[in-house]
């Protein structure tokens, strides 16, 4: 029984610090296959930067992160084990999101079916046409994610991808998602939001001043706090007044 088949996602005791100063002390959480689950943290507790180390951007000062048991810079076709969704703000303001997506299409080497495949599932078929300046912060959001999709990746990491979506597309995404991890599928999302992870994930791993606070499901979280989510979190990181020290 030793040697089962590797988690989609595992980081292990990730350490980073930036100018001298400890960003990430101690973080260490899985995500399995079929789960959706939430990094949720205040601003500045450490998110995007395990993301960035999970993806290879950033070298971590010890510890480690892996993809299906490699680190991402092994992986033989990343961009067809795992979609990346970190900041929705980097596309080119001047081309449409068909022309977003094709070039996405080309540098993959995936089959230009993929791009109206694609624009389908994200919803933004109609509106393919359009220059990407034009849109509102939800609609790059789904350029993003859809530019994500093209290689039909079993694993997604997405940073913030509630961000600016409105409640339709919030609900949009937590359906995608849930139809995505039932498919046997793994995400891990982002957010500084509890509200957002607590409609969209599984799993919820709370994390504040770079170590993690707290890894449960979410009926475990949600038992746990006496149904309290939102005083569990605050009383996990710290900004709780009635409980200043429970962060320590
Ligand atoms: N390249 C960098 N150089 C210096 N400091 C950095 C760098 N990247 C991140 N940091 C610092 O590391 C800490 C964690 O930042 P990170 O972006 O991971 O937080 P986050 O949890 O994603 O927050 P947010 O909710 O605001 O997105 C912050 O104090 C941030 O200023
Ligand atoms: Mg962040």
């Amino acid at each position: 029984m030793d040697n089962p088949t590797p988690p989609p996602l595992a980081v292990r005791h990730l350490r980073k610090s930036f100018h001298g100063v400890r960003r990430v002390e101690d973080v260490t959480f899985t995500v399995g296959a079929g789960r959706v689950v939430g990094l949720l943290g205040p601003n500045g507790a450490g998110k995007t930067t395990s993301i960035r180390m999970l993806l290879g951007l950033v070298a971590a000062d010890s510890g480690e992160a892996l993809v299906l048991g490699k680190p991402y810079r092994a992986l033989a076709d990343p961009l067809r084990q795992i979609g990346a969704v970190l900041d929705a703000g980097g596309l080119h303001p001047g081309r449409t999101a068909r022309e977003h997506l094709r070039i996405g299409a080309a540098q993959g080497r995936f089959a230009a079916r993929r791009v109206d495949e694609v624009l389908e599932t994200v919803g933004l078929a109609a509106d393919a046409g359009r220059r990407i300046r034009d849109y509102s912060l939800g609609m790059r959001q789904r350029v993003a994610i859809a530019t994500a999709l093209l290689g039909e990746p079993r694993i997604l990491v997405l940073d913030e991808p509630a961000n600016g979506l409105d409640p339709a597309g919030i609900h949009w995404l937590k359906q995608y998602l849930r139809t995505f991890a039932d498919g046997g599928g793994s995400v891990l999302l982002s957010s500084h939001m509890l509200s957002d992870v607590a409609r969209i994930a599984d799993d919820v791993v709370i994390i504040a001043g770079g170590r993690v606070r707290s890894a449960l499901s979410l009926d475990e979280a949600l038992a746990s706090s006496g149904g309290d989510l939102e005083q569990y979190y605050l009383s996990l990181t710290g900004t709780d007044e009635r409980a200043p020290h429970a962060a320590r």
